[in-house]
């Protein structure tokens, strides 16, 4: 039986983990089923936003039974980071609505996406070298950049899960919201980025994501005029300017 769920309604997807006996732990079929449904969004021209939500817990990592008796090659073929890759470079928004657990690969999962929001009750965290190993599916490359070495380095190296105003302290989650408004909030801000141009957010999502990459400031900030000019190209700026100055909400058309 299936273990991940898509819906798309309004322009917003929403993939969930429903493995609740396990508190939605990740194993390997759980992360083949979201690869292939993320093909079904990226294929989908409706939908401008992702958000990644399941209930009462988003993810209490990966699989530990699963994992358990890996060897070198088992461990490799385990790794979920291909996928969550694929994520990371989703060409629209992607947005981690975060409720109870989400530690190790789980929440190396809400790492992958563009914005965090949390449950006031969720507990995240890394707790990996309680089991011998060490975040292994983007978490040493993606919490630095979020929080910065110092704070990345007190995650990863004591394990200990944080609280949801602790997250947003470090800057690990954007936002906190009561337990019962994560899915909502989420969706609101997923609403408030399908308005906008779509042509400018996938590119602006590009050109940020290789910016932060790029070694060379001046080259980064070439890219980034490069692909601004490039929107004067669009039927959506021209749209956007005129709707402004006709005084009225533009109508976009995603080219
Ligand atoms: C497998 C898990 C699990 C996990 C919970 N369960 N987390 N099963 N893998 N990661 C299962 C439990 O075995 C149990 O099932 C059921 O879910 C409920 O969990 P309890 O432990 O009874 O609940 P509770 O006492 O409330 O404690 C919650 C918890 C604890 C603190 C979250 O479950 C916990 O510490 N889980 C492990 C968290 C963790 O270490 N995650 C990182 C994994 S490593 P049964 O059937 O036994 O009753 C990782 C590496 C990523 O993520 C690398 C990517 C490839």
């Amino acid at each position: 039986m299936s273990q991940v769920t898509l819906k798309i309604e309004e322009g917003i997807a929403c993939i969930s983990v429903v493995r609740p006996e396990a508190l939605n732990a990740l194993n390997r079929e759980i992360v083949d089923e979201m690869d292939q449904l993320l093909d079904q969004v990226e294929k989908d021209d409706s939908a401008r936003c992702l958000i990644f939500y399941s209930e009462k817990n988003f993810a209490a990592g990966a699989d530990i039974k699963a994992m358990a008796e890996c060897d070198e090659e088992g461990a490799k073929a385990f790794a979920f980071s291909p996928v969550y890759n694929k994520i990371a470079d989703l060409p629209l928004p992607t947005i981690a609505a975060i409720e109870g657990y989400a530690l190790g690969g789980g929440m190396e999962l809400a790492m992958t996406c563009d914005i965090r929001i949390a449950g006031e009750s969720a507990k995240m965290g890394f707790p990996e070298v309680t089991l011998g190993i060490f975040p292994g599916a983007g978490g040493t490359i993606r919490v630095p950049r979020a929080v910065g070495e110092a704070f990345a380095k007190e995650l990863i190296f004591t394990g200990d899960a944080v609280s949801a105003q602790r997250a947003l302290q470090m800057g690990l989650v954007n936002r906190v919201t009561a337990d019962t408004d994560v899915y909502a909030e989420a969706e609101k801000m997923a609403k408030r980025i399908a308005k906008r141009g779509p042509v400018a957010i996938r590119m602006v999502k590009e050109v940020i994501r290789r910016g932060l990459e790029e070694p060379d400031q001046n080259r980064a900030i070439e890219i980034e005029a490069e692909q601004w000019a490039r929107l004067f190209t669009t039927y959506d700026q021209k749209e956007g300017m005129k709707a402004f100055i006709e005084k009225r909400k533009p109508r976009f058309e995603n080219r």
